[in-house]
């Protein structure tokens, strides 16, 4: 018996590979602003309420420093969130659409939720300016997100579960479901919100160089920075082979069989590698303003949320293969005018949002806050 909804007889109109590169890409952009959003969220609401009891100003200074570019990654967030949404339902929409109706109340509790979280990291960025106390809504900010989170590992963990479905739907069809026992979201869901902690790491070390912070805070970012790198990268090492063991055998077997998934692995193993030394060095060298380093870890980190994402996509068509999707096997009727056209539009949105936050890092002072 097939699992899955039949499937849409209009053609894809553009070959699959195509979907799959733009999918993988944007959701690297995706999960990077996660991880800043995440962590800094993490980070801005620790130091707040630690400073204060400690009366440590260059924690309060960093926790603000963090707080005021909140709501700048949120519509990151957002905005690249979106273009891995439709792409991966133009791929998966048969498993991602069943899914997301299973779960259909915390799905849709996501848009409420967001603007919750969204508007509470708009009023700490309001409070570090004027100097007020900020760590309670950022906890209840943080816990938001953190739901956020939790919801996407479970529509993304649902949809490769098809022989789940049709009990699930018969014991509750009100889409009142969530947590469905299935023992990877778990460690899916540490995965992406601890490793947020180590990503957030190298904005921290960024946001160290800038020139507008007072001194003693951008050293204490610069530093702080790279111990967290190196600590929550090491934490991620953890987490990563904890997902890999946490799928069925089988799933093991099918990832363990491709060369090429084994590769993207041992790739993603050598890139955490890389970031661990870097946060050793850049925790050692905190005292120094050197740009490269901290450049040389923003490329790296950037790599590994790559090769995270396209293990993933390895653990979901593996996943999903072995119940009889093949995401390759769709009629495809290319309409290269339309493709050639939004690969035109597609450069230069991905060109013109990379100018939005050069914009947004050279800004100083007042202007930031409207950049
Ligand atoms: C606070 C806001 C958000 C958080 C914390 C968040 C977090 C996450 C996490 C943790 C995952 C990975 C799930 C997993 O595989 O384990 C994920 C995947 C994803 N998120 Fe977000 N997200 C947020 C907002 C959004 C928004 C607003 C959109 C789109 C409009 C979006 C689109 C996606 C997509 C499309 C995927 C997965 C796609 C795939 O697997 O192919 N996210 N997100």
């Amino acid at each position: 018996m097939d699992l899955f909804p039949l499937v849409d007889p209009i053609p894809l109109p553009a070959p699959v590979w195509l979907f799959k590169v733009l999918q993988s890409v944007t959701l690297a952009l995706h999960f990077t602003a996660v991880h800043l959003m995440v962590g800094g969220l993490f980070l801005a609401t620790w130091w707040a309420i630690r400073g204060r009891r400690r009366n440590d100003e260059r924690m309060v200074a960093a926790s603000g420093a963090i707080a005021r570019r909140l709501p700048i990654v949120v519509a990151y967030v957002i905005n690249l969130g979106i273009p891995p949404l439709l792409f991966a339902q133009v791929l998966y929409g048969r498993a991602l659409y069943t899914s997301s109706i299973l779960i259909g109340v915390f799905w849709i509790m996501v848009i409420f939720m967001l603007v919750a979280a969204y508007f509470l990291m708009y009023k700490m960025a309001k409070r570090a300016d004027t100097g007020w106390a900020f760590g309670w809504m950022g906890v209840i900010a943080l816990l938001l997100v953190l739901k956020i989170g939790f919801v996407y590992t479970n529509n993304m963990t649902l949809m490769l579960r098809p022989e789940a479905w049709a009990e699930m739907y018969r014991s509750n069809p009100t889409g009142a479901h969530l947590a469905h026992g299935d023992p990877t979201i778990l460690p899916r869901w540490l995965y992406m919100m601890l490793g947020s902690v180590g990503m957030a790491g190298i904005g921290l070390m960024l946001l160290g160089l800038r020139s507008g912070i007072e001194k003693s805070a951008a050293a204490f970012l610069r530093g702080r920075g790279a111990r967290l790198l190196t600590i929550f990268t090491l934490v991620q090492m953890v987490l990563a082979v904890w997902v890999y063991r946490a799928q069925p055998e089988a799933v093991r077997a099918g990832i363990w069989a491709s060369l090429f998934y084994k590769g993207i692995f041992g790739a993603w193993f050598l890139s955490a590698l890389a970031l661990v030394a870097l946060g050793a060095f850049g925790a050692v060298t905190a005292a120094s303003r050197a740009w490269l380093p901290v450049a040389l870890a923003g490329t790296v980190g950037f790599v590994n949320i790559a090769l995270w994402v396209l293990f993933r996509d390895g653990i979901r068509d593996v996943t999903l293969g072995l119940h009889g999707y093949d995401v390759w096997a769709r009629n495809v009727y290319t309409n290269w005018s339309i493709v050639v056209l939004f690969l035109v539009l597609f450069v230069a949105a991905v060109g013109l949002t990379g100018w939005m936050g050069l914009v947004t890092v050279r800004a100083k002072g007042a202007d930031e806050q409207h950049a």
